[in-house]
């Protein structure tokens, strides 16, 4: 049975801290529960401030903590659109974890390599028999204005992808090849945490939320087989929004 639950946060601040407070929320009950927790970051600059909150978060058993990305542009990991750069300047350059507990996409391969290698990175980590989907226990979502999310684009292969779990992904509009989680690995994680932020995702988001049935935009196919999916979202990109109950 899979719950949805949506929080409109005042602004980028408010939403950065409950977007935190939400991760730590979830890691605690992991680690409680099964000694340890798996999350996958995303990328672009709302997660940012979630990231460096989380960052203070100093008593939180990090050594237990394996921390993955949703995915990734296929750049060196120290160049400016790098998703893993902006998340060792906000975050991993401040907390005590493992450098083996950071499972970075190796964006410096051959983008179909990269995908490969992350793929059997997972693999070796979940230990799954075959057939078998891993369970992160939470993977961070935004949304592009595009109704985009990780790095599955409007009108790119990787939309259909449904037997892998990541996959090399062109976006010609961008001009650029992208590594990315697809729909079902994403679909079955025990929580899925949407921070979406921007005035100019307004309609896009009213449409992915209040039309679900009619799969306008990628976003839409975020649905956790039995999970939990949580969207913080800010006032301006909740403008539209019918009175959610
Ligand atoms: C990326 C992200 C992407 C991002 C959205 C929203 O690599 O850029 O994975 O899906 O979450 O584009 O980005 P903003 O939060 O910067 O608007």
């Amino acid at each position: 049975m899979s719950t949805r639950e949506i929080n409109i946060a005042p602004d980028i601040t408010a939403l950065s801290r409950m977007g935190a407070d939400e991760v730590v929320r979830c890691a605690k009950e992991s680690i409680a529960a099964r000694g340890g927790f798996t999350i996958a970051l995303s990328g672009g600059s709302t997660p940012q401030g979630a990231h460096a909150l989380l960052a203070e978060y100093k008593d939180l058993p990090w050594n237990k903590v394996h921390i993955f990305f949703g995915d990734d542009r296929h750049v060196p990991p120290d160049d400016k659109d790098s998703n893993y750069r902006a998340a060792r300047e906000s975050l991993l350059s401040k907390i005590n974890i493992p450098p083996e507990n950071v499972h970075r996409i190796k964006t410096e391969l051959d983008a179909q390599e990269a995908a490969q290698q992350y793929e059997q990175e997972l693999n070796t980590f979940f230990q799954l028999p075959a057939g078998e989907w891993p369970r992160l226990d939470l993977i961070m979502l935004g949304m592009g204005p595009d109704g985009h999310t990780a790095s599955l684009f409007p009108g790119t292969a990787a939309l259909n992808e449904n037997s892998r779990w990541v996959v090399a992904n062109r976006v010609e509009k961008l001009k650029t090849w992208r590594i990315t989680f697809t729909f079902p690995l994403i679909n079955h994680a025990t929580e899925i945490l949407y921070l979406v932020n921007g005035d100019d995702k307004a309609q896009v988001l009213k449409d992915v939320l209040e039309n679900p049935d009619k799969n306008l935009y990628p976003t839409q196919r975020v649905q956790p087989v039995n999970g939990k999916m949580l969207w913080v979202i800010e006032k301006g990109a909740a403008r539209l929004l019918n009175d959610l109950k």
